[in-house]
């Protein structure tokens, strides 16, 4: 597979995993490389996606890796179809927010249970100054892991075929990491955004633990406070 952004950042998505998690959704899955991964660790995973191709896809991966555990892929569209309430442990998105409303994160909110985390591996489209320094880093960090990624590909004579080349539909970013972090502020109180390279944001949100879901700030996470402050940075 050539190098891809989203699964670079698999491992530190994971590090948020809540302790003692037991049930995931993950929200715009494509060919499900990130909900096999949860369900790998154990954990029982929904996984939704509105691309039928994507979930055929990771229908005939999870059944070619038959370790016992394989997520439920699910042919949806988050924002129609009813989560229950109060029930994940962990939500992911990973470069899949962008694709709908930004509201959406509300219903997902409410979708978590108490202590529960969400996890958004976002995209941005540059504005600011601070954008595009962002950008410019990543440019050649880019580079240099396609080429290895590339090499290591023709070294091993490996060229993905059958579910493994179908690609996860994308679409370019609207929302300014400026605009997402006020509207995060809004909708998920206390949540930490920061930038990640390769043109990222990682924005994460943990339920109070108590009842009343969403209406606290919550503790803990990375980064700084996605409260407004003066400056994009
Ligand atoms: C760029 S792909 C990312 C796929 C996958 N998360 C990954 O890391 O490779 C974005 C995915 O979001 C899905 N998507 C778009 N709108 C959606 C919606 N309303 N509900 C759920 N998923 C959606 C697309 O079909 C696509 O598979």
């Amino acid at each position: 597979m050539p190098f891809n952004h989203n699964d670079h950042y698999h491992r530190l998505l994971l590090r948020h995993l809540p302790p003692g998690c037991r049930t995931a959704l993950d929200v715009g899955c494509g060919t499900g490389r990130f909900a096999r991964r949860l369900a790998a660790s154990g954990i029982e995973v929904d996984a939704v996606d509105p691309s039928a191709e994507a979930i055929e896809a990771a229908r005939a991966l999870a059944a070619v890796g038959a370790d016992g555990r394989a997520p439920r892929f699910r042919h949806a569209d988050v924002t129609r179809v009813e989560l229950p309430r109060a029930h994940y442990d962990f939500i992911s998105c990973l470069a899949s927010l962008h694709h709908m409303p930004f509201e959406t994160v509300r219903t997902l909110r409410e979708s978590l249970a108490p202590g529960g985390v969400l996890v958004v591996l976002g995209c941005y489209p540059e504005e600011s100054r601070t954008d595009w320094l962002w950008s410019l880093a990543a440019v050649p960090v880019n580079a240099a892991a396609r080429t290895a990624v590339a090499l290591a590909e023709r070294i091993r004579g490996t060229r993905p075929a059958g579910p493994d080349a179908v690609r996860a539909p994308v679409a370019p970013p609207m929302m300014t990491y400026a605009r997402t972090r006020r509207e995060a502020a809004g909708l998920l109180p206390g949540a930490r955004m920061r930038r990640l390279l390769f043109w990222r944001y990682l924005l994460v949100f943990r339920a109070p633990a108590g009842a009343d879901s969403g209406h606290a700030p919550a503790p803990g996470g990375d980064g700084a406070d996605a409260r407004p402050q003066r400056r994009d940075g």
